[in-house]
């Protein structure tokens, strides 16, 4: 009798289990209803609004990829079932930032409805978490009715593939991650000293030449010895303009990053005369063990900060245009990011050309000459009808007038930006540097710091000392995945996982819901799906030295 209650009870604890509500990031309400409704291949997607079609489309080639069967979608007038039914639909909720939406899942039926379609697209991510993880034909779902909104506007991912590029495959997978934690901005950081990773027709030798460097460090910066191998890679026009829309079909907006005017070595091994200084050869640190030819302009093979630099003359910026005139036919994107982070000053310093130009144009010093730099990009490009985002070394020497600032060293960039009436993003290095080590005992090479899952989780984007009027200006944050140790997808899985997940959450809900106790039940749910869907995630969360 015994054995049977404890198999009984073992048996609702898992009915129970299987009929939690887990939805990462947490919902703004939910209610538990009785019952549960059971999606099968006889299930049939009502489509109330032809703009919902991709969103149909990407829950049916969820469906097939990880349980082998699509359903059949009604499109309007189409003769449906009376039950069994997922309806896809709009439901004007009025929110002031776009992503809302209800669910109601009851016996019969699911019905997502959005404020707009990318609500929609939001209800059936949520749809998709409560699936089960495994393969069957009978996905049973619970009762529920979810009321759902996002807090920021921005909620952002950045992936660096100048370090190491990344294969097309991985970016769209990249993007699918976004997607699942409705977050809505990929920052795809393009150029870099390591590598230039895209197509620009007018100018090919930045991929012939600055796509590819001959080697890389082993180990940490500065390496105790080289790889000897060539790495590289670009990504064509069509490519991206292929990854843009799938982007756009997941209702995510890629923001290109063009890094200047620092970080340039790749475009100036392509390009010498970029350079104050084209005669000379590119510098690197004496201990780095280089490969390959060491004459003339090269692309880095380590890490860091380099002193060749874009030259501000009128080469550079004739170059600039043309190089952004093309991104900006591959990006519909409101902002480019245009870099202006970790730009010495040294080659200004030493050049006739830079000191004479600060003189004539009544600048302060070198750090005038970058506002003047950023300023002069930032008006080309308001002329075209897009705006700015810089990292917050753009408030050195002058803001330009209508940029954006992404606050990067603390949160102290991010604060001034916004008492300046400037639109701030945060994406401070101590809560959402996803480069640094998840572990204190750390299990792989890290640029280095100790972020864990936790200390992601209570972050909070408006900072404590902003004033209410100034806090209007955040618009959101972002986590920052730079891949100098990172030369795989796997590696970067590794580093954003959990972690993007409790990111998530910090972005869409409401501060007052923050809850660790209540999320970490879910980050346990969301890795078995990690698992499921074969994706690498740190283990760093179990290990009691990281408590
Ligand atoms: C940065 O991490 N250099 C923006």
């Amino acid at each position: 009798m015994k054995k049977r209650l404890l198999a009984l009870s073992l048996l609702f604890a898992v009915f129970v289990k299987s009929q939690e509500i887990s939805i990462t990031p947490k919902p703004f309400r939910t209610i538990k209803m009785d019952g549960n409704f059971s999606i099968t291949p006889a299930t049939q997607i009502i489509l109330e609004e032809t703009s919902l079609e991709k969103t149909a489309s990407f829950l049916n080639d969820y469906l097939q990829k990880f349980y082998g069967f699509k359903l059949q979608i009604i499109r309007n007038g189409g003769l449906r079932n009376k039950t069994n039914l997922i309806r896809l639909d709009l439901e004007r909720i009025g929110n002031p930032i776009p992503g809302a939406y209800t669910m109601v899942i009851d016996r019969s039926s699911v019905s997502i409805g959005g404020d707009n379609s990318v609500g929609t697209f939001y209800g059936v991510q949520s749809l998709i978490q409560l699936l089960p993880l495994e393969k069957k034909q009978n996905l049973i779902i619970p009762c529920m009715e979810v009321e759902d909104k996002p807090r920021f506007a921005y909620r952002g991912m950045h992936l660096d593939v100048g370090r190491h590029f990344l294969p097309v495959e991985f970016i769209k997978k990249y993007i699918d991650f976004i997607a699942l934690y409705k977050m809505n901005t990929f920052h795809w950081h393009l150029t870099e000293d390591q590598g230039w990773r895209i197509e620009i027709k007018k100018y090919p030798k930045l991929t012939e030449v600055g796509a590819f460097r001959n080697g890389t460090i082993i180990g940490h910066h500065p390496g105790t010895g080289n790889d000897n191998t060539k790495e590289g890679g670009f990504y064509t026009q069509e490519q991206v303009k292929d990854i843009v829309k799938y982007a756009t079909d997941r209702f995510i907006t890629v923001i290109p990053e063009i890094e200047m005017p620092g970080h340039a070595s790749a475009a100036i091994a392509a390009y010498p005369q970029l350079s104050c200084f084209p005669e000379e050869p590119t510098k690197h640190l004496p201990k780095v063990v280089w490969n390959g030819d060491s004459t003339g302009k090269q692309v880095q093979q380590s890490w860091g900060v380099y002193p060749d630099v874009f030259s501000p003359s009128e080469y550079t910026f004739t170059f600039l245009q043309n190089v952004l005139d093309e991104v900006l036919q591959l990006f519909p994107s409101k902002y480019i990011h245009i870099g202006g982070d970790e730009c010495p000053k040294d080659s200004w310093k030493r050049s006739d050309f830079c000191q004479k130009l600060i003189k004539e144009n009544d600048l302060k010093d070198e750090h005038g000459l970058q506002s003047y730099f950023i300023q002069r990009i930032e008006k080309y490009l308001n002329s075209k009808g897009r705006q700015i985002i810089g990292w917050d070394e753009i408030l050195e020497g002058g803001l330009a007038p209508n940029a954006t600032v992404m606050s990067w060293r603390g949160e102290k960039g991010g604060i001034e930006a916004a008492k300046q009436k400037h639109n701030v993003i945060m994406t401070p290095g101590a809560w959402v540097y996803f480069d640094h080590s998840q572990t204190k005992n750390e299990d792989s090479v890290t640029i280095g710091g100790y972020t864990t899952v936790q200390k992601v989780y209570g972050y909070e984007p408006v900072p404590a000392e902003m004033t209410a009027d100034d806090s209007k200006y955040v618009l959101g944050a972002q986590a920052n995945v730079w891949t100098e140790y990172m030369s795989n997808p796997s590696k970067v899985e590794y580093m954003i996982f959990p972690r993007m997940s409790a990111l998530s959450e910090v972005l869409w809900s409401t501060k007052e819901a923050r809850n660790w106790a209540d999320y970490e039940k879910r980050m346990l749910i969301d890795m078995k799906r990690y698992e499921w869907w074969g994706v690498t995630y740190s283990k760093a969360f179990f290990d009691p030295a990281n408590k």
